[in-house]
């Protein structure tokens, strides 16, 4: 028996039923490792760049999934700060994309309320792209329906590094003794700060490991590895993953008899 063909674009299907879902148990901020761009080309004897086209358009769709189910944050992993490794044609596609997808989605974002942030380095960033993410930030800085954080030249080791500098310079400066610092505080000093911790982190690709991604905030996530690749990630394997965190049972360190049946976020 031979195997189906790999399909060239990704997957388009009739909308899957949200009302499996428990609406009222939604997780409030969903993290993503958009990984398998490469493979899912290679699959298809496409090169690599094809492979985060198709990506690209999946994110507009799992963004419109998130809003539409009423996620309160998502954030992708779209650069990381090792991926500056990666070969400079590789490189200069993804910031292609990225700034292709910024223009093009300035409207949409307006018009679903959602507002953009940025993780990771953005100075680090081209010129042009760096432009086009801030006009971007500065127009959806009022959006108040869900939070999309882009993690850009994003690597959690570099953000604990620039959070424990600013720290060690206001103790340096005599704001607070090293001995005052608590969790909070250090939250506070991270890209990611007033904004909930992932309570479920995706994995597409099959692979499974953080890469670098929400080592702080990952404390209590729920991961979730599916072996679809990024570009076919479709609303059914995202509910799939919102249902299977629904299951589990989140116990944040204490027993099962302590854990109330529902407690999927703090
Ligand atoms: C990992 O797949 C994916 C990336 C490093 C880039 C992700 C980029 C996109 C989804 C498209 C552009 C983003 C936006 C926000 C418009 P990989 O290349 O490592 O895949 P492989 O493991 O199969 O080689």
């Amino acid at each position: 028996m031979t195997s189906p063909a790999p399909r060239l674009f990704p997957q388009i299907s009739i909308m899957p039923d949200a009302s499996s879902l428990d609406i009222a148990n939604l997780p409030r901020h969903i993290a993503i490792i958009m990984d398998g761009n490469g493979r899912w080309a290679r699959e298809r004897g496409l090169p690599r760049v094809m492979g985060h086209k198709a990506g690209a358009r999946t994110v507009q769709e799992t963004v419109r999934t998130a809003r539409e189910l009423g996620i309160g944050a998502l954030t992708l992993y779209a650069f990381s700060t090792e991926n500056w490794q990666r070969p400079p044609q590789e490189v200069k596609t993804l910031m292609g994309l990225l700034k292709t997808y910024l223009q093009s989605e300035l409207e949409k974002l307006l018009q679903q309320d959602i507002r953009l942030c940025c993780l990771g380095e953005m100075a680090k960033l081209p010129r042009d792209v760096r432009q086009v993410l801030g006009e971007v930030i500065d127009k959806t800085a009022g959006a108040q329906g869900m939070t999309l954080n882009l993690a850009l030249s994003y690597g959690s080791r570099d953000e604990l590094v620039r959070a424990m500098q600013r720290l060690a310079s206001k103790c340096a400066a005599g704001e607070f003794d090293a001995s005052a610092i608590t969790e909070e505080m250090v939250s506070r000093q991270l890209d990611t700060a007033g904004q909930p911790d992932p309570d479920l982190i995706i994995r597409t690709g099959g692979e499974y490991r953080l890469s670098n991604f929400l080592l702080w905030q990952a404390s209590y996530a729920e991961i979730y590895v599916t072996e679809t690749m990024w570009p076919d990630f479709s609303r059914e394997v995202f509910y799939e993953a919102i249902r299977n965190f629904q299951q589990r049972q989140r116990r944040f360190g204490r027993t099962g008899e302590q854990t109330p049946a529902r407690l999927a976020t703090t």
